[in-house]
């Protein structure tokens, strides 16, 4: 099977695939190969925080152009799949390739897919754009096409818990991918000063109490399937509540807009964190530490709206706040802005490269050690070794 993911979340997600059992795990570009039966695929959806579909490859073939293609998915038996009055529908993905649009190729596979069961029954089936019975993938690279079912359906970032966003929210898959590379384990309080919509926070809290990634969600891929396993899959969702954990820290999310808090508070009440996550209306620069020793992570503004003037200010702000009041901390920043980050003016113990949709972001750690001397001399010479 293949699970897709964000860039630079590959090993995390090859790491959680290897836990639920899956063998053969190999990370590949934006995605992690790796097998495993039903019961695989089933947790592999319910369990992975940072997988966005899991599917499930049924044929491959090469094809030179268009007709070749339909010739090819004309020859799948689909009956084994989906029953005609059930619906379908089909995402394509093209690159390299004589056939140059990703949506002809759905287009002409929905045709070759329509014309198999008229063949066979003399009907055919509808599609379903939103809510499919059958999501089938297509993935042409050059002369090669992959078939795929999405066992997930709709992308696994749609956790269920979110209703309303306020500006630039996170994915919740790359929300939870953060969490996991900041190797946060729930051991230590957490700040996010700048939470907006509150994703990391609700992200940081499923983990921390060991709430399966799928829990919110009301439907997968697979429960349309003809085989679906019914009672292999409560048999999974019993044992996975088995798993849940207690935890002891703080989870605390800052803004300075009322706007934001009042979406987070509503996002909790729908996670059931709202007891649990506390959010203060206020603005960093003027939240007094609210524990030692913790873990910040945090999502600022890029500078990419025209209320966001002063941006270089906003990160020397940051600066300012981690050296002054979070010494005992790792503080970690998420920003598209890397001219901007710089201004942050401590060195990064670390960078990792992950992508915030088409924005190439860096996810820095920043460590402020108990002492003002430690961080400065590092500050003040940037040869200095971490
Ligand atoms: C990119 S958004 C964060 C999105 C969030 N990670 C989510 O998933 O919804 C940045 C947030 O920083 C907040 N913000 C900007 N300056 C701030 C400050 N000085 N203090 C507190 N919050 C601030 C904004 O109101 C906005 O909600």
């Amino acid at each position: 099977m293949i699970a897709t993911t964000f860039f630079g979340l590959e090993s995390i997600l090859a790491n959680e695939l290897t836990a639920i059992g899956a063998t053969k795990v190999e990370p590949i570009n934006r995605a992690v190969s790796f097998e495993g039966n039903k019961s695989t695929m089933y947790k592999a959806n319910y369990l992975c925080y940072t997988a966005i579909r899991i599917l499930k490859p049924i044929a491959s073939f090469t094809c030179a152009d268009e007709n070749e293609l339909y010739d090819q998915l004309l020859k799948i038996e689909w009956w084994n799949y989906m029953d005609v009055d059930q619906t379908l529908a089909i995402h394509a993905v093209v690159s390299n390739s004589v056939i140059t649009h990703s949506k002809f190729a759905a287009l002409k596979s929905k045709d070759a897919v329509v014309d198999a069961f008229r063949n066979k029954y003399g009907r055919r089936p509808n599609v379903d754009i939103d809510n499919p019975d059958l999501q089938i993938n297509i993935h042409i690279f050059r002369e090669n096409c992959s078939v795929s079912l999405d066992s997930s359906g709709s992308s696994l970032h749609k956790r269920g818990y979110r209703g309303q966003v306020d500006k630039a929210p996170l994915n919740e898959v790359l929300a939870a991918g953060l969490v996991k590379l900041s190797e946060w384990n729930g051991q230590t309080d957490l700040i996010d000063p700048m939470c907006g919509s509150g994703t990391l926070l609700i992200e940081a809290a499923m983990q921390a109490y060991g709430i399966p990634a799928g829990f919110y969600r009301k439907d997968f891929g697979f429960k349309h399937w003809n085989d679906f396993d019914k009672d292999l899959w409560e048999e999974i969702c019993k044992e996975a509540l088995l798993n849940q954990k207690d935890f002891n820290h703080q989870i605390i999310g800052i803004d300075h807009s009322f706007k934001a808090i009042s979406i987070a508070k509503e996002n909790l009440i729908s996670a059931r964190f709202h007891k649990d996550i506390e959010l203060r209306h206020t603005s960093f620069e003027e939240l007094p530490t609210p524990f030692k020793n913790g873990t910040l992570i945090t999502n600022p503004p890029y500078g990419d709206r025209l209320e966001e003037s002063d941006i270089i200010g906003l990160y020397k702000m940051i600066g300012d706040q981690l050296k002054t009041k979070y010494a005992g901390f790792k503080a970690w920043v998420l920003s598209g802005n890397l001219d901007a980050l710089k201004f942050v003016g401590l060195r990064p113990s670390k960078k990792i490269i992950v992508f915030n949709g088409p924005i190439e972001c860096r996810f820095a750690k920043f460590e402020v050690y108990e002492g003002s001397q430690k961080f400065s001399k590092s500050d003040q010479n940037p040869d200095r070794k971490k």
